[in-house]
């Protein structure tokens, strides 16, 4: 996580440092900070908390602001040592000629600072970072030179890095340097840019190079240069970003939040474009690269995500097995990766991740690589890692999703997934469900139109959310294919309100749960027109007998069944396999209202950040 910034060119630094850290809070904002060069001097101020605090220290130091024109700039989300202003980034060295801001996790810190302490390396802070600020410091007294020591340092450093370094003796540039954490490099016309992610840049350039693991560059205003990990001089691939500023704008809405639930229609309309042309059209996935005859060979899938993503892969897994007829696990990727994981060239790896650059399902992405198993990769950037990584890249389009709980992007990760479940099964030619795919494929064409119609109407909501507020916990229950929504209503829940929130199968409340049950305990239950309808209102009877309050979420509920719910939310009616498309909107906007109504933060919930770029 955290995110950094660097700016070198004509312009006042501070402004673009600031405004790009703006951009990147959702990656972190326990503390902030930046480095000014101006001259041969370099001036740093930090603020422990969000930016504004760091805003405010700035207010007095205008008179450095305006002559500063390089810059490099961070914030934090803090792994090692409190989030306290002398952990803030930027760092430095005991002279203080270098300045550094990192993202990442240096594994073996403790060694290195050792190391240093024994060469008289006096230390300020509890971070891993200011470890590799002596370090650089220390191959500069040997080279002389601020690129060479970025190089010789990084060899010695194991774990994950993205640096930015100034040195007052070289102030014309800034040292970068990548391995397994994101770096783009903007361009500009006499001035260049250092970005953890795009949206920190894109209204100054529209032109990146992203920096691969291993390289180095030396960003001056007029040249950027780029060394591999031999230390060789490379060409420079200049990249056009997918971006653009207006998305990153709250467009009235009071929070990112509520906006990007609000594109949720759009972002269907937008996935579903090119790929399902009709109902009686086969799905067309052309990024999918398996051919029919390979398709039919595969004998298992292995979902990897976290969070919000491994809830949509486990809606995937009911799909999948359903329409395509192919076994599926679904798995956390933290999980995965400490495992003799069973994959091999028969088997079908889909990693799942909105931001592409989630630390864990990275690792297992790449450790599952070696076994030869087709990846794909489902993501809503495909300028991020894992897309690098993919043999498969399914972009779900999103547009970039700013608050940092998943809303739009989980709707679309569940649309690719349907259409991934009906393409494999329409390659392996199932027919046992072909009336029923007909179905389903009008209903997706219908589903933006319902789901802003539901959008329409949610004074309902709103009032639940406001009886419901003061409640300490929350029970969620589903079953069948809706199990996975109300993991992940629970977790948007908790993510927000901070509302203790726990999603179960609801045929397991009687195993162990139903034991919390009692008038404190609201139990919101979801119930779709199908197969285990019946099931989960008997579930919704064993929890009223223990007096919880009881929420339904459901499109149909008999007249003689009303009185069991203290309240009711009538969704849309689809068919019970597009159901989890449609209920988890409610879901999104009864956690956003809560939280809204409980003043929170709701687009940065604290302790948590957009991309978990840390295992
Ligand atoms: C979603 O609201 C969460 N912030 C979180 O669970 C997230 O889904 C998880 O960290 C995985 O992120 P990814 O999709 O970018 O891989």
């Amino acid at each position: 996580m955290c995110g950094i910034i660097g700016y070198i060119g004509d312009k006042k630094a501070s402004d673009i440092l600031i405004s790009g850290l703006s951009h990147l809070e959702y990656r972190g904002y326990d503390s902030a900070g930046i480095a000014l060069m101006h001259g041969k001097d370099i001036d740093i101020y930090k603020a422990e908390g969000k930016l504004v605090n760091l805003i405010e220290v700035l207010k007095t130091k205008q008179d450095v602001c305006e002559k500063s024109k390089i810059g490099i700039g961070h914030i934090r989300w803090a792994t090692h040592g409190l989030p306290t202003t002398i952990n803030a980034h930027p760092h430095t060295c005991n002279c203080k000629n270098l300045t550094l801001v990192h993202n990442g996790i240096i594994e073996n810190y403790q060694e290195l600072k050792e190391e240093l302490l024994a060469k008289g390396c006096i230390f300020k802070s509890q971070t891993d970072t200011e470890v590799a600020a002596h370090l650089i410091a220390n191959e500069y007294g040997k080279t002389n030179n601020l690129l060479k020591a970025m190089q010789n340092a990084v060899k010695k450093i194991k774990g994950a890095f993205a640096f930015c370094a100034i040195h007052k003796k070289e102030p014309d540039r800034i040292v970068v340097a990548k391995r397994n954490a994101p770096l783009v490099i903007g361009v500009g016309q006499n001035e260049n840019f250092i970005a953890s992610d795009i949206p920190a840049i894109i209204e100054y350039t529209k032109k990146a190079i992203y920096l691969s693991d291993h390289q180095v560059g030396v960003v001056k205003k007029d040249s950027i240069e780029i060394y591999d990990e031999n230390d060789s001089l490379i060409s420079n691939k200049i990249e056009l970003l997918p971006f653009e500023a207006i998305a990153i704008s709250k467009m009235g809405y009071k929070h990112f939040m509520l906006k990007e639930i609000h594109e949720q229609g759009d972002v269907i309309r937008n996935i579903l474009s090119g790929k399902l042309i009709s109902p009686k059209d086969s799905i067309v996935l052309e990024d999918f690269k398996l051919t029919k005859e390979q398709i039919n060979k595969i004998k298992r899938v292995q979902i990897i995500a976290c969070g919000t993503s491994l809830h949509a892969g486990l809606v995937g897994k009911y799909i999948i097995e359903k329409f395509a007829k192919i076994p599926t696990d679904v798995e956390p990727s933290s999980e995965y990766i400490y495992r003799d994981t069973i994959a091999d060239e028969n088997t079908l790896v889909i990693g799942i991740s909105q931001s592409g650059e989630t630390a864990d399902t990275i690792s297992a992405i790449k450790q599952v690589k070696e076994n030869n198993s087709h990846i794909a990769i489902i993501t809503n950037r495909t300028d991020s890692t894992m897309a690098r990584l993919a043999d498969s890249l399914l972009a779900i389009n999103a547009g970039i999703e700013v608050s940092v709980a998943a809303t739009k992007s989980y709707i679309a990760q569940l649309i690719s997934l349907y259409l991934l479940a009906i393409f494999l099964g329409e390659a392996k030619e199932i027919s046992c469900y072909k009336d029923e795919i007909i179905n389903l494929k009008q209903e997706l064409i219908k589903l933006p139109n319902k789901i802003e119609e539901l959008l329409e109407h949610t004074e309902n909501i709103k009032t639940i959310a406001k009886k419901y507020s003061s409640f300490k916990d929350f029970i969620f229950i589903a079953r069948g294919i809706n199990y996975p929504s109300a993991l992940e209503g629970a977790l948007k829940l908790k993510e927000i309100s901070y509302i203790n929130a726990t999603g179960y199968g609801a045929g397991e409340l009687k195993h162990g749960p139903i034991a919390m049950l009692d008038s404190d305990m609201p139990v919101l239950a979801i119930l779709n027109t199908g197969i285990v309808y019946d099931k989960v209102l008997s579930n919704c009877e064993e929890a009223k007998a223990r007096q919880a309050r009881l929420i339904g979420v459901a499109d149909y509920i008999a007249p003689k069944d009303k009185d069991l719910f203290d309240d009711l939310i009538m969704i849309p009616k689809v068919s019970d396999t597009l159901s989890p498309a449609v209920n988890i909107v409610v879901l999104q906007l009864l956690a956003y209202y809560i939280a809204e109504y409980l003043g929170k933060d709701v687009d940065q919930p604290r302790n948590l950040a957009k991309s978990v770029t840390v295992e």
